[in-house]
C-alpha cells in the first residue's frame, strides 16, 4: 500500500491529513480547467463518489463538487436547499452541529435545536419530541461522526423520523464518509456532505454533496449565495463537466488518485478496518499509560479519539504538544466544552505502527512531566 513520503511529520489530526506519496505526486501536473484529461477526472470523481456511497444516477442520485473547505459545502447545501419559508431543526452534540445552526442563522433561516451531551450520541427520542413540538420544521440536520468528541450519531434512527414527516434530511458526514458505512436509502438521506481531506485521504481544496435528485431539483431558485449555489454548480458540472469558477485542479487530481487507493484498500470496509485497528491501538495504549478516553467505547467512532487530561499538576497540553512535535508527531487539541481533553486522529495514511510510535513518544513525554503511568 502506498505510504507517505516520510519527510513530513505524521499528522494525528482530523485533517488536513497525512497523505500517500502517490496522492501528492498526482498533483505534479498543471492542467487547465478545460483540459479533457481534467474534465474526465472530474467526471470519474463524481461517479466514483456515488459508487462509494452505493448509489447511482439511475437510482436518482447526484454528486456535486464545491470549491472550498468542508464548511463551504455544508453552507452550500443549507443555503441552497432551505426555502424562504423553511425552518431547520439541528440535532447536535458538538461544535460541528453548532456550526450548522450558526450557518443557518447567518442566512436568516429560522432554527430550532436539540442539544445533547457532547460525550453521547444525539437521542432520537429528543429529536422526535422536537419534531412534534415544531410541526413547521421542513429540514433536519445532524453530524454523522461528531469530530469534536468522536461520537458516532444514530443517523438511521433520526432519518426515519425525518422521513415519517416528509422533512428533508441533511447529514454532515465530513469526518466519516469513506470509512464509516452509511446506507443513504435506509437512512432516508437527502443530502450528505463530506470533503476531500478526510477519510478519502485527499488534500484540502474542495468538498462534495451527495444529493437525492428530487431534493436537488427543489433547490432551483432557492440559493442565497452566488458562489455556493448548489443547483447552479450541479447544472454547470452536468452541462460541460466544468466548474463554474476556478477549480482546485491539483486537489482534484490528488483526489482522483486517492479514490483509486481507497478502492485498492478494499473500499469503505477496508479503510474502516485500518482505522478501527488504529483506534484500538490508541485506546489500549492510552489506557496502559493511565489515561482515559472521553467517549464511552460503545458510542465511539474510529475516526478520532478524545483523551482526558491526566489529573497531574505536572501536565500541560502546550508542553505535551511541543515535545511530541519535537519528536516528530503532530497531535490535536481538544474541542469539547465540558472536559479538558486532547485528541488523536486515527485517519489519514497512518498505520498501527504509527500509532505505536506515537504512544511510545507520548509515554516518554508524560514521564518527563512526572505524570503517573508515563513510561
Ligand atoms: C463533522 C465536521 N463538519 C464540518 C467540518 C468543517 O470542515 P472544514 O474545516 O474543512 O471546513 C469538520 C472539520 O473537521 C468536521 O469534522
Amino acid at each position: 500500500m502506498d505510504r507517505p513520503s516520510g519527510k513530513d511529520k505524521p499528522l494525528f489530526t482530523p485533517g488536513p491529513l497525512t497523505t500517500s506519496a502517490t496522492v501528492k505526486k498526482a498533483m505534479l501536473s498543471d492542467l487547465g480547467s478545460r483540459d479533457l484529461a481534467f474534465v474526465r477526472a472530474v467526471g470519474e470523481i463524481r461517479s466514483g463518489l456515488l459508487e462509494l456511497a452505493g448509489v447511482s444516477k439511475e437510482e436518482g442520485w447526484e454528486s456535486v463538487l464545491m470549491q472550498g473547505s468542508g464548511t463551504f459545502s455544508v453552507e452550500s447545501v443549507l443555503s441552497s436547499s432551505i426555502p424562504k419559508d423553511g425552518v431547520l431543526l439541528v440535532a447536535r452534540n458538538g461544535a460541528y452541529g453548532e456550526r450548522i445552526a450558526t450557518i443557518a442563522r447567518c442566512h436568516g433561516i429560522p432554527v430550532h435545536e436539540v442539544i445533547c451531551g457532547e460525550g453521547e450520541p444525539v437521542e432520537p427520542a429528543a429529536v422526535e419530541a422536537a419534531l412534534d413540538a415544531h410541526p413547521e420544521v421542513t429540514h433536519l440536520a445532524i453530524v454523522h461522526c461528531e469530530t469534536t468528541s468522536g461520537v458516532l450519531n444514530p443517523v438511521e434512527a433520526v432519518g426515519a423520523l425525518a422521513a415519517a414527516r416528509g422533512v428533508t434530511y441533511f447529514v454532515d458526514s465530513m469526518s466519516a464518509f469513506g470509512a464509516v458505512p452509511i446506507d443513504l436509502e435506509a437512512c432516508h438521506v437527502d443530502f450528505l456532505v463530506s470533503s476531500a481531506n478526510k477519510c478519502i485521504e485527499g488534500v484540502p481544496g474542495f468538498g462534495f454533496a451527495l444529493c437525492r435528485r428530487a431534493a436537488l431539483d427543489d433547490c432551483e431558485g432557492r440559493a442565497r449565495s452566488l458562489s455556493l449555489d448548489l443547483f447552479a454548480q450541479w447544472k454547470g458540472l452536468d452541462t460541460n463537466g466544468q466548474f463554474r469558477f476556478t477549480p482546485p485542479t491539483h486537489a482534484l487530481l490528488a483526489f482522483h488518485r486517492a479514490l483509486f487507493e481507497l478502492e485498492e484498500e478494499g473500499g469503505v470496509s477496508g479503510r474502516q478496518a485500518r482505522y478501527q485497528t488504529n483506534h484500538a491501538r490508541i485506546l489500549s495504549g492510552i489506557q496502559a499509560l493511565g489515561l482515559e478516553a472521553y467517549v464511552p467505547e460503545e458510542h465511539q467512532c474510529w475516526i478520532i479519539t478524545s483523551i482526558r487530561y491526566p489529573e497531574s499538576e505536572g501536565f500541560s497540553f502546550d508542553v505535551l504538544y511541543e515535545r511530541l512535535n519535537e519528536r516528530g508527531f503532530v497531535i490535536y487539541p481538544g474541542k469539547v466544552t465540558d472536559a479538558d481533553c486532547f485528541r488523536i486522529g486515527n485517519i489519514g495514511r497512518l498505520f498501527p505502527e504509527d500509532m505505536d510510535a506515537l504512544l511510545s513518544a507520548l509515554g516518554g513525554v508524560l514521564a518527563e512531566m512526572g505524570v503517573r503511568g508515563g513510561a
